[in-house]
C-alpha cells in the first residue's frame, strides 16, 4: 500500500521523483482474474507520464457497522481514508452486479464517506470506468456510482465515459488489454482526466 506525499512518487525502479498528479485507483471486484482489475492495470500502463496511478485493494475492508465506527477505525479503513486523502484524484473501476455496483465497492465508499460532513472524498476529483463480458458496458452501475459519489460531493468527470462491453474479447488470458480501440479510448480518457484534475486544482488556487 502506498501513501502519497505531495510532490513525490515511487518510480518503477524504487526511487522517487517529481510528478504532477497522484491518482488512487480502486477496482470494485475482488476476483483474481477480474476484468475490472485488469482494466485498472491497463490504465496504470496507459496513463500519461504526469499521472501515477496507485491501486488500493479493498479486499480487507470490513463490512460497515456504525458500532465499529464509534470504537475507532480499523486499519484497512484508516489506510483507505489516508490513501484517498493524500491522492490528487480517484479512479474507480466498477463491475455491474444486477444493474448496480458490487456491495464490496459500495461498502468501501460508505466507510470513506464518514464521518458525515468531513469525508476525505468531498471535493475529490474522480473518474469512473467499468468492464463487463455483457453488452451494457456497466452503464447502469456507473450511473448508480455517480449518484452515490454525488451524495458525498465527489467531483466526477462527466465526459468522456468508458463502457467496456464484451470484456472477454478485449483482454487476453493474462488479463492484458489487447483491443486496440479500447486502448485508444482509455488513453484519451486518461488525458481528459488529467485535464479535469488540473482544471479543478486551478480553481482552488
Ligand atoms: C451477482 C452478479 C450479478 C451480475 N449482474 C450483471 C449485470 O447486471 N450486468 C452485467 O453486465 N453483468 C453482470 N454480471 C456479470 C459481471 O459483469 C461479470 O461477472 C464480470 O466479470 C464481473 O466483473 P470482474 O470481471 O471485474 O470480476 C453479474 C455477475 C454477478 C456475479
Amino acid at each position: 500500500m502506498v501513501l502519497f506525499t505531495k510532490g513525490e512518487i515511487r518510480l518503477t525502479d524504487g526511487t522517487t521523483g517529481a510528478s504532477d498528479l497522484h491518482v488512487l485507483g480502486i477496482a470494485g471486484s475482488l476476483r483474481g482474474k477480474s476484468f475490472n482489475r485488469a482494466l485498472l492495470r491497463a490504465a496504470q500502463e496507459l496513463a500519461p507520464p504526469d499521472i501515477l496511478i496507485d491501486v488500493f485493494d479493498i479486499a480487507n475492508v470490513p463490512l460497515y457497522n456504525g458500532d465499529d465506527e464509534e470504537k475507532g477505525d480499523v486499519e484497512p479503513v484508516s489506510e483507505l481514508r489516508e490513501a484517498i486523502k493524500t491522492s490528487d484524484a480517484l479512479l474507480v473501476v466498477t463491475p455491474e452486479y444486477n444493474y448496480g455496483i458490487p456491495g464490496v465497492l459500495k461498502n468501501s465508499i460508505d466507510w470513506a464517506s464518514r464521518p458525515y460532513g468531513q469525508s476525505v472524498l468531498t471535493d475529490k476529483p474522480a473518474a469512473i470506468m467499468g468492464a463487463t463480458p455483457g453488452t451494457g458496458g456497466t452503464a447502469r452501475a456507473q450511473l448508480q456510482l455517480r449518484q452515490s459519489l454525488a451524495a458525498i460531493g465527489v467531483l466526477v468527470m462527466a465526459q468522456p465515459e468508458i463502457f467496456v462491453s464484451s470484456a472477454h474479447e478485449k483482454f487476453d488470458n493474462e488479463g492484458r488489454l489487447t483491443d486496440e480501440t479500447t486502448i485508444k479510448h482509455v488513453s484519451r480518457f486518461l488525458v481528459s482526466f488529467a485535464a479535469w484534475i488540473d482544471r479543478l486544482s486551478l480553481n482552488r488556487s
